[in-house]
């Protein structure tokens, strides 16, 4: 399998975990790392190496901090011009039918305040909703989120030991070992590994 992480972040040389998260992964085998605010500051897309680029993967990531309960603006805007009408959806667009889609997210707030009627009042995977129904709808298999919580006082090693969960997550990608029939019931595939769960 081969993974295409499209990486938003706009303030990258102010990032604590995803600093961590993303050191090295393009040395990773079957991993493309595609930082987005590096190749396109002026939000200048190419649309066709976009597209050729997700045509070349199997698995598709989105790798954010959460901003105000939704992703960086630049993934908004990748949306609105890769995914076109006859290439990603539409009774002729079926670029990416079958492939695998998920979110890698990291939030500021502890997961305890992303419940019903908590701090937050949502969960993670209901904000998520506009971007699992867009992969939906161009067909794709939406895997659940990837989750670090509490990122603003967040302990080096515990930062670490994210990293080589995500690690770890991707390798078991790669090698097309992850059970995505199981995996797809977790709420986050931070759990992929811990069987009673499944
Ligand atoms: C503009 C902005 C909006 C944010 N919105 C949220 C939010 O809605 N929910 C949340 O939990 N954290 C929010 N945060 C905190 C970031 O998600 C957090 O700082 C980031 O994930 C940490 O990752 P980093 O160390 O790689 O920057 C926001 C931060 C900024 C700068």
């Amino acid at each position: 399998m081969k993974v295409l992480i499209l990486f938003a972040h706009p303030a990258f040389h102010k990032s604590k975990v995803n600093k961590v998260l993303v050191d090295d992964l393009s040395e990773l085998q079957g991993v493309t790392f595609h930082d987005l605010y590096e190749h396109y500051p002026e939000f200048d897309i190419d649309v066709k190496e976009e597209q050729k680029l997700l045509s070349e993967h199997d698995c598709v990531i989105f790798q954010y901090p959460l901003f105000w309960y939704s992703t960086p603006s630049i993934l908004k805007e990748w949306q609105d011009l890769v995914l076109e009408h006859g290439w990603a959806f539409g009774s002729q667009g079926n670029e990416l039918k079958g492939k695998l889609f998920f979110c890698t997210i990291t939030a500021g707030g502890p997961k305890q305040a992303y419940q019903i009627g908590a701090f937050h009042n949502l969960t993670i995977n209901q904000l998520l909703t506009p971007l699992k129904q867009t992969a939906a709808l161009c067909k794709m298999i939406t895997l659940p989120p990837f989750v670090v919580h509490g990122t603003h006082a967040m302990e080096d090693d515990k930062i670490l030991d994210f990293k080589n969960d995500y690690v770890g997550l991707l390798k078991t990608i790669v090698d097309d070992k992850l059970d995505i029939e199981k995996v797809r019931k977790l709420d986050y595939l931070n759990h992929y590994l811990i069987k009673e769960e499944l």
